[in-house]
């Protein structure tokens, strides 16, 4: 099956008792057994629950994977990817990942003995020489969040089949989706999601996913989902269930739009540099073309003044709501460096305080170009 139809069957028959055409949500913390053990495969729903059960499959017939896992949120499936490894172990990162995952690995997990360096991935020649006998994991964004850097995926996943530790690869897919982008089919082992995003798509749920091909990888994760517990209730699985019917169709108008937004924001006197994977000029277009099914729909770019100049830009929307997230029908604005980012300020993950993040929303294009203009033309 194509995409789009896997999108709204795969991992979901009609309801065999009701006959209930949607997934439905099975709001139950337990399950009756017929006999000591003998059950409809459900026991407890921390283990498993239908809802999530017809989400994770979902979720890996898309992602081209065999074993798709749901958690609470992003950061809980890079938590449980994470505890895959063991004190000394050494994982190598994108030096432009989400704010928050330099915060789970510097302030949680480092302090746990796992040691993290950072590199731009996007430089293979930095992969290579980043890996060391005890790397375990590398660990990147590609388009990076937030400055859109676009990473060779099968090249970086052939550098590490070819060193000696065989270091596993993840893949946080949450940008281009994998209606873009499957990282499985270029190399990846592992791919995480924020499924708060663009899967869910409508900025109403927070939940989190892992997609792999490995059945001893699946094994381990399940384990750790299972025992750490950090998994989504049934309605945040329904929602997400919802959210990927549509996925194609949204992205297709995302990336239109983003395009759209990027040319604009291009020409404008105002702005210093724009940052969208297939603008002309993006130093990973080519590769980008290559690899994503289109650009997708987030475009950041600096404004000339400095931070005080974004700010103003900022605060001057009117469809462009100022907030962080994305991924949603709705337009967001946000300064990355004060808000999703703020996490990595001093360390040498700092964004630029001039750097404006736009989550680029369905609403017609000429809205928002015109919503986008207003603002750039903002005084005090
Ligand atoms: C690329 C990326 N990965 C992971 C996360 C974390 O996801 P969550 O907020 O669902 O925990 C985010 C959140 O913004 C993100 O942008």
């Amino acid at each position: 099956m194509k995409f789009e139809t896997l999108a709204i069957h795969a991992g979901q028959e009609p309801d065999p008792t009701t006959g209930a055409v949607m997934t439905p949500i099975y709001q139950t913390s337990t399950y009756a057994q017929e006999g000591v053990g003998e059950h409809h495969g459900y026991e407890y729903s921390r283990t498993g629950n239908p809802t999530r059960t017809a989400l994770e499959a979902c979720l890996a017939a898309l992602e081209g994977g065999e074993y798709g896992l749901a958690f609470a949120s992003g950061m809980a499936a890079t938590d449980a990817v994470l505890r895959l490894l063991k004190p000394g172990d050494h994982i190598l990162a994108g030096n432009d990942v989400y704010g928050g995952t330099f915060r789970l690995f510097d302030k949680v997990l480092a302090p746990y003995g796992l040691e993290f360096s950072y590199v731009d991935t996007s430089d293979l020649d930095q992969v290579r020489a980043g890996l060391r006998p005890e790397t375990r994991l590398v660990w990147l964004e590609t388009p990076t969040n937030p400055l859109l850097t676009i990473t060779d995926l099968a090249g970086v996943a052939e550098i590490l089949r070819a060193h000696p530790a065989s270091p596993w690869l993840a893949v946080d897919n949450t940008f281009a989706t994998p209606y873009l982008q499957r990282p499985l089919e270029l190399g990846a082992d592992i791919v995480v999601h924020s499924t708060t995003k663009y899967l869910g798509g409508h900025s109403d749920v927070v939940g989190g996913a892992v997609v792999v091909r490995d059945a001893g990888l699946r094994e381990r994760l399940a384990f750790l989902q299972n025992a750490a517990g950090a998994v989504p209730g049934p309605l945040d699985c329904f929602l997400v269930l919802r959210g990927l019917k549509t996925l194609p169709v949204r992205m297709d108008r995302h990336a239109a739009n983003a395009a759209a937004v990027a040319d604009f924001l291009a020409g404008r006197s105002q702005v210093k540099n724009v940052l969208y994977p297939l603008l002309e000029g993006h130093p990973g277009a080519e590769l980008a073309r290559r690899q994503m099914l289109n650009g997708g729909g987030m475009v950041s770019f600096v404004v000339k003044g400095g931070e005080a100049a974004a700010r103003r830009a900022a605060e001057s929307t009117q469809i462009f709501t100022l907030a962080e997230s994305l991924g949603g029908v709705e337009s967001l604005i946000e300064l990355p460096a004060a808000m999703t980012h703020a996490s990595t300020a001093g360390s040498p993950l700092a964004v630029d305080p001039g750097l404006i993040r736009l989550s680029v929303g369905l609403e017609h294009v000429e809205d928002l170009l015109e919503d986008l203009s207003r603002a750039l033309a903002a005084r005090e």
